[in-house]
């Protein structure tokens, strides 16, 4: 047997290095360099001796179509692309208090009819589970809550009770005895997801892990986990608005970009069928900065307002502040549009909000942000039931985006009567009874036809 060694790794993204390092050079960060012990793995750990399979024809390979379990909040079914897959590992990420346990706890209360339920509360006690099952009106026979922190007695429970979903909440607090690190250490972290993934694989349990963001490094992050479970799903959302979208990042078995929308109530997460009614709902119509913008959120297209504000600024150093949206991008925009609009901004404050706690990453809303910008900075709001989108170059360049008959149809369906967007995009549009369509060029074309 080897013998043990330590060394040292960075607790931000798991560089190792045999001699201590005050910054690590993999990502740069100070103080993030930790020891740790490495023990040899031995079969034990390993879940006994592994299972050889023959090499096997790729025509012979059996093509059935996995079962899925529906878990009853379709957003997380479709999301999961379709259902809980037998034996798959997910790791739902997220900031402390976004609503991870929540989601889990309602998902497993309806999974628990199809077969029995674990879940292991390394976080809370059982009392705690309870209260929140109650209020979420979760009662179901064949769900079992174990509040345990050790790896070691987790599997063993696994072993008894042949649970057929395995929920482990979360994996930075559990741990197991074969590795002297702190319990959320890279190591820990790592080592128990390894053995989560063998216990999901070999024994057929579909399993689900949360883990917290974290921002200081201090604790391992779920980023360090993305490569080794089937599917990533992370839940975002703002402390000050109810709406939390689920957004897949990785998914070994359905479509990544897709997004669930939900909302925090008082019983619990509701499903949001229709988030472009709820993120429109308190528009305040015919006021100047607010546009309107179609983007799309995987294969689903979402209508949100975007506001801006922009005001002679009252200090030296004007202001800019984006939310929602990458500053970048709107600084980027700001400037196009003093270039090739002419529109002078360059002693004002600039505000920017994607309002209802949406994040924008999708270059389609390009076209909106100039708009309401220099809606707002012209002081003329941008007509109520119209609507644009296209991507904006340097050169001022509208560009064609994906999937322009998604946004158009979603903007129809809400009673918008007219669209612009880019003209290479037109060919592609058949126009919705009601709509009209207007391909534009340039965003000097587009601020014509608007104001
Ligand atoms: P939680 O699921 O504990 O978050 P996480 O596991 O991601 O840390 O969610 C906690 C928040 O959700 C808490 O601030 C209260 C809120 N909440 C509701 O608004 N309604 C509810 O029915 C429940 C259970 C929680
Ligand atoms: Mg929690």
């Amino acid at each position: 047997r080897l013998k043990a060694k330590t060394f040292y790794i960075c607790q931000q993204c798991g560089y190792q290095s045999l001699k201590w390092l005050g910054k690590c050079p993999d990502c740069g960060q100070w103080d993030v360099m930790v020891e740790e012990r490495r023990e040899p793995p031995t079969a034990s750990r390993r879940g006994g001796a592994p299972q050889t399979t023959a090499p096997q024809r790729l025509s012979d390979v059996a093509t059935t179509e996995e079962e899925r379990c529906l878990c009853g909040l379709s957003e997380l079914d479709r999301v999961l692309g379709g259902g809980v897959v037998p034996g798959s590992l997910v790791l739902i990420g997220g900031d402390p208090g976004i609503g991870k346990s929540t989601l889990l706890l309602q998902a497993v209360g309806s999974l628990a009819s199809i077969g029995p339920v674990l879940y292991v509360t390394a976080e809370e006690s059982a009392r705690q589970v309870k209260m929140r099952g109650e209020r979420l009106r979760v009662n179901a026979k064949d769900l079992f809550l174990v509040p345990e922190t050790s790896l070691e007695t987790i599997l063993e429970r696994v072993r008894e009770l042949k649970p057929r979903f395995l929920v482990v909440d979360s994996i930075q607090t559990i741990f197991t005895g074969d590795l002297e690190s702190a319990p959320g250490s890279v190591s820990q972290v790592r080592e128990c997801a390894g053995r989560l993934m063998h216990l999901a694989k070999g024994q057929g349990v579909s399993t689900f892990i949360t883990g917290h963001v974290t921002k200081d490094g201090a604790i391992a992050g779920p980023r360090m986990l993305e490569h080794m479970v089937d599917t990533v799903l992370y839940f975002e959302g703002d402390a000050g608005h109810p709406y939390r979208i689920l957004r897949a990042v990785k998914n070994r078995f359905g479509s990544t970009n897709e997004i669930g929308v939900f909302e925090m109530k008082e019983g619990g997460l509701a499903e949001v069928p229709n988030p472009s009614e709820l993120f429109l709902a308190e528009r305040p119509e015919g006021a100047p900065g607010s546009v309107v913008v179609p983007t799309l959120e995987g294969s689903r297209p979402i209508l949100v307002e975007l506001q801006a504000l922009v005001s002679v600024s009252t200090f030296g150093q004007p202001r800019r502040t984006a939310i929602g949206i990458d500053p970048n991008r709107v600084a980027l925009l700001v400037a196009v549009l003093e270039k090739k609009v002419g529109l002078s901004m360059l002693s004002q404050d600039i505000f920017f909000n994607v309002a209802g706690g949406v994040r924008l990453s999708e270059p389609g809303a390009d076209l909106g942000v100039i708009a309401a910008l220099a809606s707002s900075h012209l002081n003329r709001p941008v007509p109520g039931k119209l609507m644009l989108f296209g991507e904006v170059g340097l050169a001022g360049e509208v560009r064609a985006v994906s999937r322009p008959e998604l946004r158009v149809r979603e903007a129809a369906r809400l009673g918008f009567d007219r669209c612009y967007l880019p003209a290479g995009c037109l060919k592609a549009v058949e126009a919705p009874p009601g709509m009209e369509l207007r391909g534009v060029r340039s965003v000097e074309e587009a601020l014509d036809e608007v104001f």
